[in-house]
């Protein structure tokens, strides 16, 4: 198939774009240009050019010759935009893979993919959005929280914990958070996996269902070399310096099955979980 990939910079979208060719996929890239110029993929010769907040650049984009596309770029923020984004990808005829995040299933001590949603601000309209692309035909693919190879949310934990000495964990108070984890490489395949053979339906990229978050905070601060302890960061703190959105995803417990999708598309994700990866993987 020729897939193009939106978002294919990005912490999860270069991953997606590897898979694709490891696969035999030919694989176009839609990239915002440089502003001295225009930017190259690594291992893409075919680089579209444009932004998401430009609805016309995008359907440029959409050639005949394309059999797929995945997005796995940031939403604008701006709603009408992004679901007009949408609308021209739904309406396109191409197999439509959108990489959402299991962040719109609010707080839960148990959803799987046929959970209502509750999303919370920072993903406000996702919902929306997902409801789009499985409308039109396409799947939605979401994320838990992603680590591997040294980046993503964990790296900004262990760059936290580098600098208060110790690690900490949002809460608002009350038990503890749990959260949902995949590795991205795990993820990658499941989005491949997703282009190739999924169906019109919601598939959860969650290998660890629900792991502590005082276990992340003190692997975070083994990694980082700090003191191992999991200290509380009272939520009204973090948002003073994460912004409010941000800190209150941090702070939303989780628990999350994907047995439905591991079954439908035959996903076995095999990397390290989040602790080993923070102690003794990509983060040590
Ligand atoms: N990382 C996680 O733990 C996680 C978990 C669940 C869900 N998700 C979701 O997965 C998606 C991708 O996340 P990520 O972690 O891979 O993010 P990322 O590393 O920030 O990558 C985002 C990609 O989107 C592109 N992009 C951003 N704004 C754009 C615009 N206006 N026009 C064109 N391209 C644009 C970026 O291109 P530039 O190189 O030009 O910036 C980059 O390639 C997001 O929707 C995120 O919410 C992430």
């Amino acid at each position: 198939m020729k897939v193009l990939v939106i978002g294919a910079t990005g912490y999860i979208g270069a991953p997606v774009g590897e898979r694709l060719v490891a696969q035999g996929h030919e694989v176009a890239a839609f990239v915002r240009p440089a502003a001295d110029g225009d930017r190259q993929v690594p291992g893409v010769a075919d680089v579209r050019y444009g932004d998401l907040a430009d609805v016309a650049a995008l359907e440029k984009a959409i050639t005949a010759d394309l059999d797929a596309v995945v997005h796995a770029g940031q939403l604008t923020g701006d709603q009408d935009t992004d679901l007009a984004t949408i609308a021209v990808l739904a309406g396109s005829s191409k197999k439509v893979v959108y990489v959402s995040g299991v962040w719109v299933l609010g707080e839960t001590d148990g959803a799987d993919e046929d959970s209502p949603v509750n999303p919370i601000p920072l993903v406000a309209y996702r919902d929306k959005v997902e409801r789009l692309v499985i409308d039109g035909g396409g799947s939605v693919v979401r994320p838990g929280v992603v680590h591997g190879r040294g980046a993503g949310i964990p790296a900004l934990l262990r760059a936290q914990a580098a600098r208060r000495g110790s690690g900490v964990y949002v809460t608002a108070g009350g038990t503890a958070p749990t959260w949902t984890f995949v590795h991205v490489d795990d993820l990658a395949e499941l989005i491949v996996a997703a282009v190739e053979k999924g169906e019109p339906a919601v598939y959860h990229a969650v290998s660890e269902e629900a792991v502590p978050v005082t276990a992340v905070a003190e692997a975070v601060a083994r990694s980082a070399g700090v003191k191992e302890t999991a200290e509380p960061w009272p939520l009204g703190e973090a948002a003073q310096e994460l912004g409010e959105g941000f800190a209150e995803a941090l702070a939303l417990s989780q628990r999350v099955s994907a047995a439905r999708t591991r079954q439908a598309l035959g996903w076995r994700p095999a990397r390290p979980g989040i602790v080993a990866d923070l102690v003794e993987g990509s983060y040590a």
